[in-house]
């Protein structure tokens, strides 16, 4: 399987590419095999640059996977379907519209969705609004909400704790590979459920935000010593993984830790 990160906070250092790639705040990746495309990017600007760069056809995805409502990740789906010529499937939490807000020291700014349901069907997009798993094809199923029964949530200071936070499980023959947007349902809670729902026991890979940023040493060590006892073969933490999270990553799983950033292929 072939994932390629198209939006994320930071390019990666394909020489051939490099005045072509941008990067910003925020999250999307592309599933070849089942053109998908999981999330959006901010701006929408740098998810059609990357996909041109990078010759990914706008017209090719055939389903949009949105991890969680925030702008980061939903902010470019409207540019990207102002592009395309065909309808598309979006896949969401029925939580999605809901207003989301985050605060820092200059006071609090709106982080949810800019569209409407409206917009998105005016588009010719087909929404299909979940909260409990829905499986998109025999190997491939969506969390809706994830419990939060194996540890704690990462909220990183917002005024919700994001129900809407969704992963995507793609079952293989020797394990789960686990797309996750910005993790703030937490690790744990990510992967149990996922080998709840799937009635799997092996983690293959990890792919996304981990959501390490703002979290002490001690709850660090806690979420590496769980990802150790499952032993995955791919690792891939970026965007609010954090360069210190990134950093981490690479230190404790030096065979099965990959760099993402814009422009990255990972093959699983
Ligand atoms: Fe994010
Ligand atoms: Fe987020």
């Amino acid at each position: 399987m072939k994932i390629t990160i198209l939006v994320d906070n930071y390019v990666t250092s394909l020489t051939s590419l490099r005045d072509k790639l941008m990067s910003e705040w925020g999250f999307a990746a592309y599933l070849h095999d089942y053109k998908i495309l999981y999330d959006t990017g901010l701006s929408g600007n740098v998810l059609l640059n990357n996909m041109k760069s990078l010759n990914i056809d706008v017209n090719e995805p055939e389903y949009v996977i949105l991890s969680h409502r925030h702008l980061d990740h939903t902010g470019g789906l409207m540019k990207f379907l102002n592009e395309r010529n065909k309808p598309i499937k979006i896949i969401a939490h029925k939580n999605l519209f809901s207003p989301a807000k985050a605060k820092d020291e200059k006071g609090e700014i709106g982080i949810g969705v800019n569209f409407t349901k409206e917009d998105l069907e005016k588009k010719g997009a087909e929404l299909i609004l979940i909260d409990s798993p829905y499986k998109l094809k025999d190997n491939l199923i969506i969390s809706g909400y994830i419990p939060r029964n194996w540890g704690p949530s990462h909220t990183g200071g917002l005024i919700d704790d994001i129900p809407d936070d969704m992963a995507l499980y793609i079952i293989e023959k020797d394990g789960i590979v686990v797309l996750t947007g910005c993790g703030h349902a937490g690790l744990e809670n990510i992967i149990e459920y996922g080998f709840k729902i799937t009635g799997q026991n092996n983690l293959k890979g990890i792919i996304g935000g981990l959501h390490f940023m703002g979290l002490n040493e001690k709850r660090l060590n806690d979420i590496i010593s769980y990802i150790k006892t499952k032993s995955p073969i791919v690792i891939a933490g970026t965007h609010c993984t954090g360069i210190d999270g990134i950093s981490l990553l690479k230190q404790s799983f030096s065979s099965s830790f990959k760099e993402a950033g814009v422009g990255k292929e990972i093959i699983i």
